[in-house]
C-alpha cells in the first residue's frame, strides 16, 4: 500500500497495510535542519516564505517514514491578519500588541479572505504539493475559534484564562460576536487550503479544556460545529479531524459533530475514548510527548499499550497527544515511527 493511501484509507475507516502515523509539530526545533534555518530567520520569516515554508515542512517527511506531512506555517498568523498584531518575543512565545479589551476592539475586527492574509501559507501549500508529488498526503490546519480567541483576549499564552473567563462572565454577546467573526475566517481558510491542495485539515484546540462542559456546549462548540458543518458541505471527502488537549469531559457532546476524525490527548485511555465516542468516528492520538524524552523500552512499551487497544480498529492514526516537545532526540523520534509500522495489526 503506498504511504499516499495510507492515512487517507484510515481516515475513511478503510483498510491499512500499517498503522499511519504522523506527529503534530513534527517539523520544528527538535530536528537540526529546522534550528540551522533558524540561525538565519525568524519564525515569521520561515512562515511568510513560501520556499522555506516548503522546505521545512519537508524535512520530517525525508528524516522519517511517516504517513502524511502538515504544512509549516502556525496558528496565529490569522490573528494578525484581522488585527491584531503578532509578534514571536525570544523565550516568551507569541504576543499580541493590539489584543482585545472592548467590545469597539472586537467590531474593529477585519474580515479579509484567506488569500489577502494567508497567501504565503496557501502558495506554500501549492508547493509543497509538487515537491510530495502523491509520497504522502498534506494535511492543512487552523487553530479552532476557541483557542484563537483565547489569545485574542489574553494577548499571550496564559495559564489561568483570567480575561476569557470574566469574558464569559460578563460579556457573553461580545464573546459570541467575536467567535462569530473568528469561525468566518476559519472556515474561509481551511476552505482555501483545500483550494489550494490541502487533503485533510485539522483544527488545533490546544486550549479549550480550560472550559467546563457546559461552558463548551455553550461558547465553544456551536462555533466549531458550524465550521465543521460549512467545510464539510463544501468538501465531503476531504477528512476533518477535530484536535483539543484534555477534552475527555466533552467527548460525547464532540459525537454531534460532522468530524471525522477526533484527536485526543494522553490524558484518557484510547479504548475508553472510542467506547464513548463510538465506531462512527476515527481517532488520532495518543502518546504522551513526554514519552519520547525517555529511552526505547519506555517508549515501545508506552506505544504497544496504544497499538493493542486499536489494531482490531479500523480508522486508527497514531500521533502523539500534543505538539513534539523540542528536546526529543532525533533518532527516538525514528525508532518510534518503525516501530508504530512493524507492529501488526488486523485490519
Ligand atoms: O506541526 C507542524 O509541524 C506544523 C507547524 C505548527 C507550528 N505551530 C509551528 C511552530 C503547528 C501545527 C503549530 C500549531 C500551534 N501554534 C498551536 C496548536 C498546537 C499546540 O501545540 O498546542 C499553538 C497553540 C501555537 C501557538 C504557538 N506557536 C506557540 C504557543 C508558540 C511558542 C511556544 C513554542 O512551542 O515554541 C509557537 C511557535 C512555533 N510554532 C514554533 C513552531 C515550529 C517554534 C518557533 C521557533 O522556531 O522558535
Amino acid at each position: 500500500m503506498s504511504r499516499e493511501t495510507r492515512f487517507l484509507n484510515a481516515c475513511r475507516q478503510k483498510d491499512v497495510d500499517k498503522t499511519p502515523v504522523w506527529l503534530m509539530r513534527q517539523a520544528g526545533r527538535y530536528m537540526p535542519e529546522y534550528r540551522k534555518l533558524r540561525e538565519s530567520y525568524s519564525l515569521l520569516e520561515l512562515i511568510k516564505s513560501p520556499r522555506l515554508a516548503t522546505e521545512i515542512t519537508m524535512q520530517p517527511i525525508n528524516a522519517f517514514e511517516l504517513d502524511a506531512a502538515i504544512i509549516f506555517s502556525d496558528i496565529l498568523p490569522v490573528l494578525d491578519g484581522m488585527g491584531l498584531e503578532l509578534e514571536f518575543v525570544k523565550g516568551d512565545g507569541p504576543r499580541f500588541l493590539k489584543p482585545i479589551r472592548t467590545n469597539t476592539d472586537i467590531q474593529a475586527l477585519h474580515e479579509p479572505p484567506a488569500t489577502e492574509i494567508m497567501h504565503f501559507t496557501l502558495d506554500a501549500i501549492r508547493l509543497v504539493r509538487q515537491e510530495l508529488n502523491g509520497l504522502v498526503p498534506l494535511i492543512g490546519f487552523s487553530g479552532a475559534p476557541f483557542t484563537l480567541a483565547s489569545y485574542a483576549i489574553e494577548g499571550e499564552s496564559s495559564r489561568s484564562f483570567s480575561r476569557v473567563k470574566a469574558c464569559l462572565k460578563d460579556n457573553e454577546k461580545g464573546w459570541h460576536m467575536l467567535m462569530e467573526k473568528l469561525s468566518r475566517v476559519i472556515t474561509d481558510y481551511l476552505k482555501s487550503q483545500i483550494e489550494s491542495g490541502a487533503q485533510a485539515v485539522q483544527l488545533f484546540d490546544s486550549w479549550v479544556g480550560t472550559l467546563t462542559r457546559d461552558e463548551f456546549c455553550t461558547f465553544a462548540l456551536p462555533y466549531i460545529n458550524s465550521i465543521i458543518t460549512d467545510v464539510k458541505d463544501s468538501y465531503n471527502d476531504i477528512p476533518f479531524i477535530y484536535f483539543g488537549t484534555n477534552t475527555s469531559p466533552f467527548l460525547q457532546d464532540l459525537r454531534d459533530t460532522r468530524a471525522d476524525i477526533i484527536g485526543i490527548d494522553w490524558r484518557i485511555d484510547i479504548s475508553d475514548a472510542w467506547s464513548i465516542l463510538g465506531n462512527d468516528f476515527c481517532i488520532q492520538g495518543n502518546l504522551d510527548p513526554k514519552t519520547l524524552l525517555t529511552n526505547s523500552s519506555e517508549i515501545e512499551r508506552q506505544t504497544i499499550k496504544i497499538l493493542e487497544q486499536t489494531k482490531m480498529k479500523k480508522g486508527f492514526i497514531f500521533n502523539l497527544g500534543h505538539g513534539i516537545i523540542k528536546e526529543t532526540p532525533v533518532q527516538n523520534v525514528a525508532d518510534l515511527v518503525k516501530f508504530v509500522h512493524d507492529y501488526g495489526r488486523s485490519s
